[in-house]
């Protein structure tokens, strides 16, 4: 594990909460839980808030980032709430021109190929994003002791939805670029976790407790290219908060073959997606770190007692890491039933009582 600074700041709450402990690999009274979409189409509430206003749009507007962000805490008791944003939310912030399309996702206008559109992406300013310091402050204050998590985009996956112009099921962009010009490559991926980095750092400043670097796609990358490519970029995204003593997890989807990788570049805790055990994770990260995860959110459609017998062994797998947070392998399902949601949060806390 990646040594942490002191906090500097007086233990606050939120700093002494189940999460942020887990992730620092010290007891807790149980396992603390959250989930990856945990605000989102499955909650009618959410869908309600959002009528009317796009993806992006209601991203940027503090008062709905807020109660967006607050209604997964209050419907089912997680020990985090995670801030309501997106991953190409500092893209467009940057003046990249891009939408987030529904049932699509990110779409860019005009990819990102060349030396001449590389040079054309701009470093982020905190000042690009006043409502991101003041979303998170207004939460924070909010939420008193739960942790707030903060997250950005990890370079690669950023760097895939701009060279491809969405959402891909081959990356042949991307890797026609990687392989075909590593320097121009490196080039977009300094500028990627420039503004990755200082994404993650204007929510630590304003008060989130926890960050999480999401590299979705990384998992699409074999582990010679991802040393060659890609972990670097990471570590500078994530070394971008190092200083502020705010634990950082490292999460990717198929990535079983990558965790250790992914802890080095610079993580607190790494993140298992539902293709590997916890306890084959912890086996290959050798018990390095921490780990978050792993129920396939697919499981959460499945009847309960079912569901029940496969958190009860996620439960039981992370005990034997050095820190467990719960979570699902990847976000919650759109046509998810949010009352199974609540009664696993109430069904983890009960099982991991210490
Ligand atoms: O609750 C949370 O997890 C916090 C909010 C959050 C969103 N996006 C909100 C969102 C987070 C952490 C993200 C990160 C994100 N965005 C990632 C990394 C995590 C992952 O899922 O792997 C990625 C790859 C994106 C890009 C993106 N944005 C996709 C693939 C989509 C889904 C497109 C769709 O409509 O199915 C989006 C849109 C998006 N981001 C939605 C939400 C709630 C759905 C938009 C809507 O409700 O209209």
């Amino acid at each position: 594990m990646t040594t942490s600074p002191t906090p500097a700041a007086p233990i606050t709450p939120a700093a002494d909460s189940p999460l942020v402990r887990a992730t620092r690999g010290l007891p807790v009274p149980h396992t603390p839980v959250w989930f990856m979409r945990q605000a989102g189409r499955s909650l009618p509430e959410y869908r309600k808030v959002r009528e009317g206003v796009g993806m992006l749009e209601s991203c940027r507007r503090p008062d709905l980032v807020t109660e967006i962000t607050l209604q997964p805490v209050r419907r089912h008791g997680v020990d985090a709430a995670i801030f309501f944003s997106d991953i190409v939310v500092p893209l467009a912030a940057v003046g990249v021109d891009l939408d987030i399309v529904p049932g699509v996702g990110p779409v860019v206008a005009h990819p990102v190929r060349t030396r001449a559109d590389v040079e054309r992406l701009r470093a982020l300013d905190p000042s690009d994003v006043p409502d991101i310091t003041e979303s998170v402050r207004m939460l924070v204050a909010e939420l008193g002791p739960t942790p707030l998590i903060g997250f950005a985009g990890a370079p690669f996956t950023l760097a895939s939805y701009l060279v491809e112009g969405g959402p891909s099921k081959n990356h042949e962009h991307t890797k026609a670029l990687l392989h075909g010009d590593p320097e121009l490559w490196h080039e977009l991926c300094r500028r990627l976790a420039q503004i990755s980095g200082a994404f993650l750092r204007v929510q630590a400043e304003a008060g989130a407790s926890v960050v999480q670097l999401f590299d979705s796609w990384a998992g699409v990358l074999s582990r010679r290219d991802y040393v060659r490519f890609v972990q670097e970029h990471s570590a500078t995204a994530l070394g971008a908060v190092a200083d502020l003593a705010v634990p950082r997890i490292h999460f990717g989807v198929g990535t079983g073959e990558l965790l250790t990788l992914m802890g080095e570049a610079g993580a607190d805790v790494v993140g298992v997606d539902y293709r590997v055990s916890l306890t084959d994770a912890l086996e290959r990260t050798g018990g390095r770190w921490p780990l978050q995860g792993n129920l396939d959110p697919a499981l959460l459609f499945a009847p309960w007692p079912a569901l029940e017998r496969r958190v009860r062994e996620i439960v039981e797998e992370g005990r034997a890491a050095p820190g467990h947070v719960f979570n699902l392998g990847h976000g919650v399902l759109p046509d998810t039933d949010p009352d199974v949601v609540t009664r696993v949060v109430e069904l983890v806390h009960e099982v991991s009582q210490r």
